[in-house]
C-alpha cells in the first residue's frame, strides 16, 4: 500500500514548509514539491497540517490501581489515542510486589495482544528489589526493548519505593544507560496528613490535594534530581504540576545536569477549585499530583517555553465516575487517582498553546512528538517526519471545530476533564505506519495491528531495523 499526501504544510520540530509526502509500506520514503508519483491512495492535504503522529511517554491502560483497574484497555485506550492523533505510547509495566520483573512483562505483554491498535513500548515500575526483581534481573532489561525504569515516590504501602531501591534503581540505569522516571512526592508526610485529614473527618474530595501540597513534591524532585547526580545517570520527572517542582528542575538544567521534566495536558487547565466542585464531582478531578492553585499554570507554560519542561504528556489513567470514583464516597484516599487525557492533547495544546500564541507549531511537535521520541529511544523511527521514519502522521484541520465532550469520546471513561471545552483544529486523518487508521469519523485500526517496540537505550537512536529485530 503507498499514500501520497499532496500540498500539506508539513511541520516538524524544525521546519515548516509545504510539500508532498510519499508513503510506501509502512515508511516515509520521499519528501519535495509536486512529487510526480503514483499511489494507491491520494490524499489532498492543501490547507492543512502535516504532523508527525504524536508520541506519548505516559499512560496507565488496563492497569490495577487504588483497588479497582483503568477503564480503557489497549483497545479502548488505543482508539481514544487514534483520535487524538496519538500513534505510539509507552504504558507502564508494574511488577507486583514479590514477582520478577520478567513475570510482570509477561503479564503487560498479554494485555494489549490482539487488542493493540497503535505502536506502543513499556517503562518497567519496580516497586521491589528484595523479594521479586534482582538487580541483575533489572540490568538486563534494555536488551528487551525496556530502557526506562520508573519509581514512585509516594503512595506508601502500594507503589512507593524507599531511597535505597530508588538509588539502587539508579545505579543499574547509570550502567546499562536506561533513563530513571520518578513520581515525586514526599510519600511519608503524605500518608501522615491524609490520616489526620481523616481522622479530623475531613472526607471530601478536594483533601486529595490539601494533603499533598506543593511543597511534597518540591521536596522529592529535589531529593531525585540529587540523587541522580551521584549515582551519575539520567533523570525524567513525571508529571510536573508547581513551581516547587519546576525550580529544582531548572537549577539542574541550567546547571548541566542530566535531567529533564514533563507536565500533562490537564496541569495547565484544572485547577484546585475543581476539586471543590459539589456533589462529589470535585472526585473526576482527584488525580496525584493533584490540581493546583491556578498561578502555577503560567509557571508550567514558561516552563515548557524554555525547555525546563520538555515533554507534555497525558499521565491518561481513566476511571468511570458514577462507579470507580464513587470507591471513595466517603473518603477522599480511597477515590482511584486519576482521569482520562489519551485523545485530546493535541488539541488542548494546539488550542491553549499554539493558538493563544503561548507556543510555536514547531515547538508544540517538539514536545508531542519529538522530544519523547528522543528521550525514551523512538527517535528516529517515530517523532519526526523524514525519509525513513515510520509513517507515523497526522493529516490535522486547522480549522475544523470540535466541542470537547465525553459523549463523542472513545475513552470508556464516563465524563472527560475538558468537558465543553471549544477548539479550532482536530486530527482529520491518521495513519500509523502507513495505514489510515482514522479517516474522519471513522476508527479504520484493527486490533492486534499495534506493534510493540523495542526501544533504544537513553541517548541512541532507534533505526527500523533495530526496532523489529
Ligand atoms: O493519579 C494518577 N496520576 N494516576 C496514575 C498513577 C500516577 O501516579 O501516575
Ligand atoms: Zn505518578
Ligand atoms: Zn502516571
Amino acid at each position: 500500500m503507498s499514500v501520497l499526501i499532496k500540498g500539506g504544510r508539513v511541520i516538524t520540530a524544525a521546519d515548516d514548509y509545504v510539500g508532498d509526502v510519499f508513503v510506501d509500506g509502512e515508511r516515509i520514503s520521499l519528501i519535495g514539491e509536486s512529487l510526480d508519483v503514483d499511489a494507491d491512495r491520494v490524499i489532498d492535504a492543501s490547507g492543512k497540517y502535516v504532523l508527525p503522529g504524536c508520541v506519548d511517554p505516559h499512560t496507565h491502560l488496563d492497569m490495577p490501581f487504588g483497588g479497582t483497574i483503568t477503564a480503557d484497555d489497549f483497545e479502548s485506550g488505543h482508539a481514544a489515542a487514534a483520535f487524538g492523533g496519538t500513534t505510539c505510547h509507552v504504558d507502564f509495566c508494574i511488577q507486583a510486589p514479590g514477582t520478577s520483573f520478567g513475570e510482570a512483562l509477561e503479564q503487560w505483554h498479554a494485555k494489549r495482544e490482539g487488542k493493540a491498535i497503535i505502536d506502543n513500548g513499556f517503562h518497567i515500575a519496580v516497586t521491589d528489589l528484595h523479594d521479586g526483581g534482582s538487580l541483575e534481573e533489572l540490568a538486563s532489561l534494555p536488551e528487551q526493548g525496556i530502557t526506562s525504569y520508573k519509581l514512585f515516590m509516594a503512595y506508601k504501602g502500594a507503589l512507593m519505593v524507599d531511597d535505597e531501591t530508588l538509588f539502587r534503581t539508579m545505579q543499574v540505569a547509570s550502567e546499562t544507560g536506561a533513563l530513571v522516571m520518578v513520581h515525586a512526592e514526599h510519600g511519608d508526610s503524605i500518608a501522615v496528613l491524609v490520616e489526620q485529614a481523616l481522622r479530623e473527618g475531613k472526607t471530601e474530595p478536594k483533601y486529595h490535594a490539601l494533603t499533598r501540597p506543593p511543597e511534597t513534591e518540591g521536596e522529592a524532585t529535589n531529593r531525585a534530581v540529587q540523587l541522580a547526580r551521584i549515582a551519575d545517570c539520567n533523570l525524567y520527572v513525571v508529571h510536573v504540576s508547581c513551581k516547587d517542582a519546576i525550580d529544582p528542575i531548572a537549577r539542574a538544567r541550567e546547571a548541566g545536569w542530566k535531567t529533564w521534566g514533563e507536565t500533562c495536558t490537564q496541569y495547565f487547565f484544572i485547577d484546585y477549585t475543581h476539586l471543590e466542585r459539589p456533589d462529589f464531582e470535585g472526585a473526576k478531578y482527584v488525580y496525584t499530583p493533584p490540581p493546583r492553585p491556578k498561578e502555577h499554570q503560567e509557571h508550567l507554560w514558561a516552563a515548557v517555553r524554555s525547555d525546563i519542561l520538555s515533554v507534555v504528556s497525558t499521565d491518561h489513567c481513566a476511571f468511570t465516575w458514577k462507579e470507580q470514583k464513587r470507591m471513595g464516597i466517603d473518603d477522599f484516599s480511597k477515590i482511584p487517582n486519576g482521569g482520562p487525557g489519551l485523545e485530546n492533547r493535541l488539541h488542548m495544546i494546539h488550542e491553549f498553546g499554539v493558538r493563544a500564541g503561548r507556543i510555536d507549531l514547531n515547538r508544540m511537535v517538539e514536545l508531542l512528538c519529538t522530544n519523547p521520541a528522543k528521550l525514551f529511544g523512538l527517535y528516529p523511527r517515530k517523532g519526526t517526519i523524514a525519509v525513513g521514519s515510520d509513517a507515523d502522521i497526522v493529516v490535522f484541520d486547522p480549522e475544523k471545530r470540535l466541542t470537547i465532550t465525553a459523549e463523542n469520546q472513545h475513552s470508556r471513561s464516563d465524563y472527560n476533564l475538558f468537558e465543553g471545552v471549544e477548539v479550532t483544529g482536530s486530527p482529520e486523518i491518521v495513519l500509523r505506519r502507513g495505514e489510515v487508521i482514522v479517516d474522519g469519523e471513522e476508527l479504520l485500526g484493527k486490533p492486534g495491528s499495534g506493534q510493540f517496540v523495542k526501544r533504544a537505550r537513553f541517548g541512541e537512536e532507534l533505526t527500523a531495523q533495530a526496532a523489529r529485530t
